[in-house]
């Protein structure tokens, strides 16, 4: 089961042990962490699954979709290059060991 570190807006870290094929938004509601609201359940029509990304598991992870690229306009943090919908990542070996960063709201 890949565990994944959530960096939290707080500076704090939570490693939480995420099931194959939930997305990384249904792991982070699971373990009740901060910051991730998804008010949408995952249609990616809210842009409050927010996360950020390191380079290397950005290059690893599938491609952005346009309509998730035009969602992430609409985060309340500002985008940044890793900037991904939680909800459009789904957890899958690639991700064990991952680092996700949870932006704090601007
Ligand atoms: S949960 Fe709404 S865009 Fe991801």
């Amino acid at each position: 089961m890949p565990k994944i570190t959530f960096a939290l807006p707080d500076g704090k870290e939570r490693t939480c042990s995420a099931n194959e094929g939930l997305s990384l938004m249904e792991v982070a509601l699971q373990n009740a962490l901060p910051g991730i609201i998804a008010e949408c359940n995952g249609s990616a029509a809210c842009a409050t699954c927010h996360v950020i990304v390191e380079d290397a598991l950005a290059a690893m992870l599938d491609p952005i979709s346009e309509h998730e690229n035009d969602m992430l306009e609409f985060t309340a943090a500002a985008r940044q290059p890793g900037s991904r919908l939680s909800c459009q990542i789904r957890v899958d070996d690639r991700l064990d060991g991952a680092i996700v960063r949870i932006p704090a709201e601007a």
